[in-house]
């Protein structure tokens, strides 16, 4: 796993919201991403970062063989075509119609793959559709920890007994990793990032220890597997 980006000097305490809100930075984040769509995926042409990446594509497929899946912040769908390969369905999901359109470009299974728009803390636009799988990549530490776990509770209200999760995320690598800037007061960290248009985003980034990930899971998650990739973290369970 990566060194702790929290582990050096203490980093300044910021609360941007002022009050401990989340709506501005999450608006902020997800406005960055529509920025950053049509150049999002150079971030997986990281030299270093390439094993790791040809490892976990084929970890997924298997996983995931046979499930009805719910993918969330798709973005891209950099993981859509290796997590759907073997899916009987897989409905992929992201707020933003920018990124998704990236997505729809992948060579995926025929017949399995749908797109919809929708907001992963409510997933309102499923109507009432239920899935045996999930599989989120990259969302996770987008998350503020004040949401984590109801976030995590409005997921797993459309999973079935049994349903396997799959997350997988960035972990800190100080050799490779956008420096933490500051925490807030809710311990969420952040990082600048500067687009090709030059703007500057501060966006929150978060950087789960294997337990603080698999003790916010809640109380229908059984037997969890946290895969460490050295540059990338998996978490695997299943629910009851
Ligand atoms: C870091 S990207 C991850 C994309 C992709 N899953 C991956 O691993 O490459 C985060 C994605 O979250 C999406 N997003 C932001 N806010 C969201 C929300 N409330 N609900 C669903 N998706 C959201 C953004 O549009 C962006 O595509």
């Amino acid at each position: 796993m990566g060194a702790s980006p929290l582990a050096a000097a203490p980093l300044p305490v910021i609360d941007p919201s002022g009050i401990g809100g989340t709506a501005a930075v999450e608006d902020a984040m997800a406005s960055y991403y529509v920025k950053r769509a049509s150049y999002y995926e150079r971030v997986y042409h990281k030299p270093e970062r390439q094993t790791d990446l040809r490892a976990m594509e084929a970890w997924l497929g298997p996983r995931l063989a046979g499930r009805r899946v719910l993918e969330v912040a798709c973005g891209t769908g950099w993981w859509t075509p290796h997590g759907a390969r073997q899916a009987r369905r897989w409905l992929a999901t992201d707020l933003n119609p920018e990124t998704m359109a990236v997505a729809r470009t992948k060579p995926l299974p025929a017949g399995v793959v749908e797109f919809r728009p929708a907001d992963a803390y409510t997933l309102a636009e499923l109507g009432d559709e239920t899935f045996d799988a999930a599989f989120a990549g990259c969302w996770w530490s987008h998350v503020p920890l004040q949401r984590l776990s109801a976030w995590l509770g409005t997921l797993h209200a459309r999973l079935e007994p049994g349903a396997r999760v799959v997350m997988l995320d960035n972990s800190f690598v100080q050799t490779s990793s956008t420096p933490i800037t500051h925490a807030d007061a809710q311990g969420n960290t952040y990082q600048m990032r500067t687009l090709d248009d030059g703007s500057t985003h501060e966006v929150l980034k978060n950087f789960p220890t294997p337990e603080q990930a698999i003790a916010a899971l809640g109380p229908r998650a059984r037997d969890p597997q946290w895969i460490d990739f050295h540059h990338y973290w998996v978490l695997e369970y299943q629910l009851s």
